[in-house]
């Protein structure tokens, strides 16, 4: 008889457990208002911030608020951002990237300088040595003020799916079925989302000295209640969260528990 593959639930004696800060808001606008307030809350007082960014739609109102309202913050002069992740494979200018996309939605304005957008090339010739200068970029210059996030269905942080290793590194990552289900939305259907991405792995994103996620939307109530309360494991990366201080979730009213 079959037996179930082992789960890795990790054991809480190896490490300490933090409450994150929960934020709830109502949805749509007010939701987008308070995440750009706390970010630009969070980005003033630093000289030079380096923020880690998502893509998705969960932050398009946040930076939509950001180019409308905060443009002129004095912050962005020595913004840097990093990229959290990258499909594999596709070529420069193709609207999927999505290193472009955080650039359409806000970089472009507020004028960060080109130099200060550090993403991953999708088409790299090697692809190790591609998560090495993304890894060896924060080693030399971060770590990240900030880590901004979005919760996948599954529980994915990044491109952090069930099961990987809550100190794993940049890498080459398989898109889980359920996140190509949930891509192909952006993208017009699962044939146009690509199977392979980079992401930064979740000992890399735990190293940021803060960390804000944010959710939204009834789809997501069931994977943040269980990013809250079920045991923390590998088998939902979004408890990882637990493990480390300073998170803050900003949570609409529809996902919020
Ligand atoms: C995107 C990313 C993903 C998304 C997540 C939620 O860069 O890393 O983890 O944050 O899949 O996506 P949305 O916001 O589209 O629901």
């Amino acid at each position: 008889m079959k037996t179930a593959a082992p789960t890795r639930q990790v054991m809480k004696t190896e490490m300490n457990e933090y409450e994150p800060h929960i934020i709830v808001t109502e949805d749509g606008d007010d939701f987008a208002a308070a995440s750009a307030r706390i970010f630009c809350e969070a980005a003033r007082p630093l000289k030079n911030p380096l923020v880690i960014l998502p893509t998705g739609n969960t932050p398009l109102g946040m930076y939509r608020c950001l180019a409308r309202d905060y443009r002129n913050e004095n912050f962005w002069n020595n913004f840097t951002y990093v990229a959290l992740d990258e499909y594999i494979g596709l070529e420069d200018g193709d609207p999927r990237l999505f290193g472009s996309w955080v650039q359409r939605e806000l970089l472009d304005f507020v004028a960060v300088a080109r130099d200060r957008r550090i993403t991953f090339k999708s088409n790299p010739h090697d692809k190790g040595a591609e998560c090495a200068r993304m890894e060896n970029f924060l080693t030399e210059n971060g770590p990240a003020d900030l880590a901004v996030l979005g919760l996948g269905v599954n529980g994915h942080i990044g491109f952090n799916e069930p099961g990987s290793a809550f100190d794993s590194r940049t890498r080459v990552v398989n898109l889980a079925p359920e996140t190509i289900t949930a891509n192909s939305k952006y993208w017009g259907g699962e044939e146009h989302v690509p199977r392979t991405a980079f992401t930064m792995g979740l000992g890399t994103l735990a190293q940021a000295r803060r960390t804000v996620m944010l959710v939204s939307g009834m789809h997501k109530a069931d994977i943040l209640e269980k990013t809250l309360t079920a045991p923390i494991s590998e088998d939902i990366p979004s408890t990882y969260l637990r493990t480390i201080p300073n998170v803050t979730i900003i949570s609409d009213r529809s996902a919020a528990p």
